[in-house]
């Protein structure tokens, strides 16, 4: 079998695999889930708020794979209104919706595999997280191509994964690579998470381990056509705020 149909097969068996836990299994529990708790998500949460800072109001955000849609609830609390999630699996959408309506928060949730194509026109949105799904996608570079249309042409994306440490990494990804599970496919340290951005032409304006086990990232698209639209900033001053003492993973792969 030629590289692509090898791929192909593997997208599907991963992408089934995603599909089960996320849609059928999990979206009664998926928040109260211990893998969760120990996951510590909120982590990923104060990453973003901290690398979005104040500007909140006034972006438009997309989060791609928002599942019960805790970040959404977390974005707007903290002042975001114009709010949209999408995820592969709707009944887990059905979850962030019922949720989010109780609270009365505003959110365009649409069902939609990333890896294929997001259902909003070129250049809606001034920011897309993407949190705890980069280990999910067969092919993250389609799903990057497909979010970097989404953005406008100067906005960014705010990225956290798990990493955990090398010697678990590595068992896990093994493992992984027999048998998926919950659509787990591969786990990346924050130096390959880095390239699988920056070979899409992604222009990498922090990244850096925000514990043992999870790494933060923020990008910017790659310049595209001058169809989408844009809020006027230089391409080298997005606003995007340095975090912490971003070094920006200039020293390489931390592991
Ligand atoms: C580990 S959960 C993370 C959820 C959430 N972002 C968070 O921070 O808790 C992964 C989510 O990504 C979704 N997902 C997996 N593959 C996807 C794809 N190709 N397109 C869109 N969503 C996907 C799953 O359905 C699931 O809801």
């Amino acid at each position: 079998m030629n590289e692509g149909g090898h791929q192909a097969v593997e997208h599907d068996r991963y992408k089934a695999s995603s599909f089960r836990a996320y849609n059928d299994k999990l979206p009664e529990r998926y928040d109260t889930a211990i893998a969760l708790r120990i996951l510590r998500p909120w982590v990923a949460d104060n990453f973003v708020l901290d690398v979005l800072g104040t500007e909140l109001t006034r972006l438009r955000i997309l989060d791609v794979g928002c599942a019960t849609g805790r970040l959404l609830e977390r974005l707007a609390e903290n002042g975001a209104r114009m709010l949209a999630g999408s995820d592969l699996a709707p009944r887990i959408l059905n979850t962030a919706r019922a949720k989010l309506e109780g609270r009365r928060i505003e959110a365009d949730l649409r069902p939609a595999d990333a890896e294929s194509s997001l259902p909003w026109p070129s250049g809606t949105f001034d920011v897309a997280t993407l949190t705890g799904v980069l280990h999910h996608l067969v092919r993250p570079r389609a799903a990057l191509a497909e979010i970097a249309r989404v953005l406008r042409a100067n906005g960014r994306l705010v990225l956290w994964d798990a990493c955990f440490f090398p010697p678990a990494r590595e068992l896990m990804n093994a493992c992984l690579k027999i048998h998926p599970h919950e659509g787990d496919y591969r786990f990346y340290t924050p130096g390959q998470a880095r390239s699988v951005l920056t070979e899409s032409a992604w222009d990498v304006v922090c990244c850096r381990r925000l514990s043992w086990w999870s790494y933060g990232i923020c990008a910017t698209p790659p310049a595209g056509d001058d169809t989408r639209g844009g809020l006027g900033h230089p391409r080298t001053a997005r606003g995007l705020r340095s975090v912490g003492d971003a070094r920006d993973g200039a020293a390489g792969d931390p592991g």
